[in-house]
C-alpha cells in the first residue's frame, strides 16, 4: 500500500494536522480551485490505484472503467488512456467514452432501460451492447436491420445466485438487470436465427464488496455459469465480462479488499478454464475501486453555532453536493466519512462538533460528533473518499445553491 492511499484510508475523525492530498495542503487546493465548494480529484492517486490494481490482477484481464462512478470529463479522459476499455450507462456517457478515443469495440453499454436513440447510437458506433431483456434484443435486431449494421451483442445474465455481503445486490432472484440465466438459451437461439453472433456474456452482481473470499467465490461461480453456456451452445472466441464490485474501506474498521487473494484465485480459475475453452478476453469493470479514494470534497465553514450542549459548524455545501457522505444515498446506517480540516487557530485545542451543510433539513449532515481542532468561519474542511458517486450522484438543484466545482489536479 503506498503512503498516500493509506493516509487517506486511515479514516477516523481526528484531524491529521498536516494533512496533504499528495503534496498539497487544503489551503493550496482551495487556492488552485479558486472557490469552494469543490471536488478535487488527484491524477497521481488515480494512476497509482490503476497500477496497483493491474499489478495484482492476472495479466490477461482487461480492466475497464465504469464511467458512472465519476463521469468528470477530464478524469474520464485520463483514465481512458490507462485502462483497456470503458463501461457506459447512458447516451451522454457513450459520447464521452467515444470522445476519449477509446475504440467502440472496447466500450460496453449496460442498463435496464436503454431507449431507442441510445440503442441506435450504440449500433451505429459499434459499441458492445449488454442486452438485458427479450424486448431490448428485439429492438436491437430491428434497428440493426434499419441501419444495415451488425450489432455488437453480449448478453447480460441475471444468475441464480447472488453477491453475498455486497453493499448493493444487483443479481439473483427477480431483477430489472440482465436476462434470467434459464432464459439465456432462447435468446442465443434467436440471435443465431437472425444470422448474428453473441460475442460473450456479462454479469454484474453487486457493488462495494470488501470480503475477498466472497468476491473470489462470486467470480468463480460467474465463470462456471458462463462456461456452461459456452459449452452448451458451442460458442467460441467469447468475451466474458465478470463485473467487478470491488469495494473500498470508507469507514473506521472497514478492512481493505485483499486483491492479492482475489487475483490469485481468479488466475487459478482462468488457467483451468482456458484449458478447454476458447476465450477471447476476460473483462473486469471497476468504478468506485479506481477513483473513490482519489477524490475529496472541499468546503469552507460559513458559521459556528452552539445549540444547547452541541457545537455545529455550517459549511458552504452539504448533501446537495455530496449525498453519499450525508448517508442518504441508500445507506441503512449513517456513518462519518473521514474528514480532514485546516484550522486557522494556533494550539492543539480540540472539540466535538457536528459538520452540517447549508440546507434546511436535518438530513444535511456531513459529519456527526467529530473530534476536531477548533475551527472558525473561513476554515477549510475536506471529506475524503469522495472520488466516486459524489458530484454526479448528488441533488445539486435541491435548494438552488450553485453546484460545486470539479477539478483534476
Ligand atoms: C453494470 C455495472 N457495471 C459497473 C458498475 C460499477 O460499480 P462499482 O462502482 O461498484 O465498481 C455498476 C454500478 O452500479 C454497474 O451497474
Amino acid at each position: 500500500m503506498n503512503e498516500s492511499l493509506s493516509n487517506m484510508r486511515a479514516g477516523g475523525t481526528v484531524d491529521k494536522k498536516h494533512f496533504r492530498f499528495t503534496d498539497l495542503a487544503l489551503d493550496e487546493l482551495a487556492t488552485i480551485a479558486g472557490r469552494t465548494p469543490a471536488y478535487i480529484y488527484n491524477r497521481k492517486l488515480i494512476e497509482q490505484k490503476i497500477n496497483q490494481t493491474r499489478h495484482y490482477l492476472p495479466d490477461d484481464i482487461s480492466l475497464h472503467y465504469s464511467i458512472k462512478a465519476n463521469p468528470h470529463p477530464q478524469t474520464v479522459t485520463m483514465l481512458a488512456a490507462q485502462v483497456d476499455g470503458l463501461d457506459v450507462a447512458s447516451h451522454a456517457e457513450m459520447l464521452l467514452a467515444l470522445g476519449t478515443g477509446t475504440p467502440a469495440s472496447h466500450i460496453s453499454f449496460s442498463g435496464p432501460g436503454k431507449n431507442d436513440i441510445e440503442l441506435k447510437a450504440a449500433i451505429g458506433a459499434g459499441i458492445v451492447i449488454h442486452v438485458e431483456s427479450v424486448g431490448e434484443l428485439d429492438r436491437i435486431l430491428k434497428f440493426g436491420e434499419q441501419l444495415s449494421k451488425e450489432p455488437n451483442l453480449v448478453l447480460r445474465i441475471n444468475p441464480d445466485f447472488t453477491a453475498r455481503q455486497s453493499g448493493m445486490v444487483m443479481a439473483g432472484g427477480p431483477q430489472p438487470f440482465g436476462i434470467d440465466v434459464e432464459k439465456v438459451g432462447n435468446l442465443l437461439l434467436k440471435i443465431k436465427a437472425n444470422g448474428l453472433f453473441c460475442k460473450g456474456f456479462h454479469c454484474y452482481a453487486g457493488s462495494q464488496m470488501l470480503n475477498a473470499e466472497l468476491v473470489a467465490e462470486l467470480q468463480a461461480k460467474t465463470l462456471d455459469m458462463m462456461a456452461q453456456l459456452v459449452d452448451a451452445h458451442q460458442l467460441s472466441g467469447v468475451s466474458l465480462n465478470i463485473g467487478g464490485g470491488f469495494g473500498i474501506p470508507y469507514f473506521e474498521n472497514d478492512k481493505a479488499l485483499d486483491l492479492n487473494y482475489v487475483a490469485t484465485r481468479l488466475n487459478e480459475k482462468l488457467i483451468s478454464l482456458r484449458r478447454h475453452m476458447d476465450i477471447d478476453k476476460v473483462i473486469i469493470e471497476l468504478g468506485r475501486y479506481l477513483v473513490a479514494e482519489s477524490g475529496l470534497y472541499l468546503a469552507r465553514i460559513i458559521e459556528r453555532k452552539t445549540s444547547r450542549d452541541k457545537q455545529y459548524l455550517v459549511l458552504d455545501g452539504g448533501m446537495n453536493h455530496h449525498l453519499a457522505a450525508s448517508g442518504n444515498l441508500g445507506q441503512v446506517i449513517r456513518r462519518n466519512y473521514p474528514v480532514r480540516c485546516l484550522s486557522s487557530q494556533a494550539g492543539a485545542l480540540t472539540e466535538t462538533v457536528s459538520i452540517v451543510g447549508p440546507l434546511c433539513t436535518p438530513l444535511d449532515v456531513l459529519g456527526a460528533d467529530l473530534l476536531l481542532p477548533i475551527l472558525l468561519p473561513g476554515d477549510l474542511v475536506a471529506v475524503l473518499n469522495s472520488g466516486a458517486y459524489g458530484f454526479s450522484a448528488s441533488p445539486h438543484r435541491f435548494l438552488s445553491h450553485p453546484p460545486p466545482l470539479e477539478v483534476l489536479i
